[in-house]
């Protein structure tokens, strides 16, 4: 049996990563994004026009929401996983966060993956279980500037990922959370100028970004049988970001020069 994921924000980086392992692992994928024509460059890119279907749809909007995961699972006949990785991001200071701003990023990064995980669960349970995952940040685990909707958005997704875990483990579905650290997408190697390369390879024990293949690789795994008794959790994959409490720079660069 070809199981199906849902993942959204497919069109591009860590989504369409995922869709892509999900593929080479046997899945069928549906697709879902705001950015129509993204979307249907990159599902006419993965090649493989009969397990793949591209749901044009933003996460906040309940109204669409609901009928395109429906869609998903009508055109596949089940749903086994949901990973809500559709993001967006204003990175302003805290007192120039405008109410707009602030209520956009909570709407895509906390409402979408609840409005989504409510729509799949019972689609999930009729075909006796599945699992989601949650794809939160770095920034929701540690506090930094210029974050302030996004990083509560992304430790509030975590918290909502123990919620769903808790009741929704009644209905066969498992609950988790990947938080990754800064990952080479297109948009990090456009917009990361060198210093700030440079600051996160000095904060991350592995002192580099993740490829978005690790990070695929750990959402297949939750997804899957192999992961069957792990439900509630958030995994950080990024290099050890989050272990790493405060350290000298200097005691740093003098071990790495071992
Ligand atoms: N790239 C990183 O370094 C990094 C680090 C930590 C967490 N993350 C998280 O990983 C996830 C994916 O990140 P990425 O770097 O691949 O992002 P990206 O910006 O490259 O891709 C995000 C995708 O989500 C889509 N999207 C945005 N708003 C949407 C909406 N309302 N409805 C549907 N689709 C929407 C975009 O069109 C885009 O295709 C995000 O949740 C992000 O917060 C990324």
């Amino acid at each position: 049996m070809q199981k199906v994921a849902l993942v959204t924000g497919a069109a591009r980086g860590i989504g369409l990563g995922t869709a892509r392992r999900f593929l080479a692992e046997g899945w069928r994928v549906a697709l879902l994004d705001i950015d129509a024509a993204g979307l249907e460059a990159a599902a006419a890119g993965l090649g493989a026009a009969d397990r793949v279907l591209a749901l044009p749809c933003d996460v906040a909007e309940p109204g669409a929401v609901f009928p395109a995961v429906q869609r998903a699972a009508a055109r596949f006949g089940r749903l086994d996983a949901l990973v809500n990785n559709a993001g967006t991001a204003v990175f302003k200071p805290l007192l120039e966060t405008t109410p707009e701003e602030w209520n956009r990023v909570l709407a895509v990064n906390l409402t979408g993956p609840f409005l989504a995980t409510q729509a799949a669960a019972p689609l999930m349970a009729e075909g006796g279980g599945g699992a989601v995952v949650n794809v939160t940040s770095i920034s929701g685990l540690r506090a930094s500037t210029l974050r302030v909707a996004y990083g509560t958005s992304k430790a509030a997704l975590a918290h909502l990922t123990r919620q769903q875990a808790v009741e929704l483990a009644a209905l066969g579905i498992r609950v988790n959370a990947v938080a990754p650290g800064p990952v080479e997408t297109a948009m990090a190697k456009a917009v990361h100028t060198p210093e700030i390369r440079r600051d996160y390879h000095d904060a991350i024990p592995l002192a580099r970004y993740g490829l978005e293949e690790e990070l695929a690789e750990v959402i297949v795994f939750l997804c899957g049988e192999r992961a069957s008794y792990l439900t509630g959790q958030e995994i950080a994959v990024d290099g050890g970001f989050d272990a790493a409490g405060i350290g000298l720079p200097t005691l740093r660069q003098a071990r790495r020069n071992l």
